[in-house]
C-alpha cells in the first residue's frame, strides 16, 4: 500500500525527502533551519520528514536495526526505520560540536544501513557564530559516501542562525534564503529523479 502510494508519487514526480536534525540540547537552534527546508520542500510540492532526535529518542547504539529479531525490533527504532526505508532522498542539517557534528546525529545513521543506498543527500550547515558550520561537511560527506548515500556538490550554509530564522522558521531576508534554497534543492531534485527512476 506504502510502496504503492511511493511509486505513484514518484510517477508524479512528488518525492519524500527526508531532513535528519542532530542536535538534542534543550535550547537548540537548528531546528529552525530545518523548520525552514521542511517549510520549503512542502511549497515546491514534495514531502518533508523530519527525524529528530529529541522525538526519535534511539539510546546510544547497541544493535543495528537489522540485527534485531523482527518481532522485538522497538517502535521508535521501526518508525525511524520506516521512515528513512521511504525516502528518496535526506538533507543533513548539522552544527558543529568541537568542530565534529553532534553525537546524535552519527547515532542516527550507525542504527541504518540499507534505507540510504543509492539514494542522494545533500549536507546543510549552520552555526551560532560566522563559520556556518562548515568544518562538518568533509566528516558527514565521507560517512554519507560509506553509507551508499552520495552527497551532491551543493548545500545551504547558514551562519548566525538564530538571527537569520525565527522560531517557526521563518527567514528574516526570504529572498536570499529563497536563492540559496533554490540552489541547492533543483540540483538534489536532479540526482532525486535520476536515482528514483
Ligand atoms: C558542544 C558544543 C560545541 C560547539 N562547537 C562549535 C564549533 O566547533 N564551531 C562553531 O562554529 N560553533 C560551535 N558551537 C556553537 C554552535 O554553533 C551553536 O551552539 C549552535 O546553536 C548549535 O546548534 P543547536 O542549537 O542546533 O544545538 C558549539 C556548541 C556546542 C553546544
Amino acid at each position: 500500500m506504502v510502496k504503492n502510494t511511493m511509486q505513484k508519487n514518484i510517477k508524479k514526480n512528488i518525492f519524500n525527502f527526508t531532513i535528519i536534525y542532530g542536535s538534542t540540547r534543550k535550547n537548540r537552534v537548528g531546528i529552525r533551519f530545518v523548520y525552514y527546508l521542511a517549510n520549503q520542500i512542502k511549497l515546491k510540492g514534495h514531502k518533508a520528514i523530519i527525524v529528530d532526535p529529541l522525538i526519535a529518542k534511539l539510546p546510544m547504539l547497541n544493535q543495528r536495526f537489522v540485527e534485531y529479531k523482527k518481532s522485538k525490533v522497538p517502535e521508535n527504532i521501526k518508525k525511524v526505520q520506516k521512515a528513512l526505508n521511504r525516502s528518496s532522498a535526506f538533507i543533513v542539517v548539522s552544527a558543529e560540536y568541537n568542530h565534529m557534528p553532534p553525537p546524535a546525529l552519527i547515532n542516527i545513521f550507525n542504527y541504518y544501513y540499507a534505507e540510504f543506498n543509492r539514494k542522494p543527500s545533500c549536507v546543510c550547515t549552520y552555526s551560532s557564530g560566522d563559520f556556518a558550520g562548515i568544518r562538518v561537511q568533509s566528516p558527514l560527506r565521507a560517512m554519507l559516501a560509506q553509507l551508499g548515500c552520495p552527497p551532491i556538490k551543493f548545500g545551504m550554509f547558514q551562519p548566525r542562525v538564530s538571527n537569520f530564522f525565527n522560531k517557526e522558521g521563518a527567514p528574516s531576508n526570504q529572498k536570499d534564503a529563497e536563492a540559496r534554497f533554490n540552489v541547492f534543492f533543483d540540483e538534489l531534485l536532479w540526482y532525486t529523479k535520476k536515482l528514483n527512476s
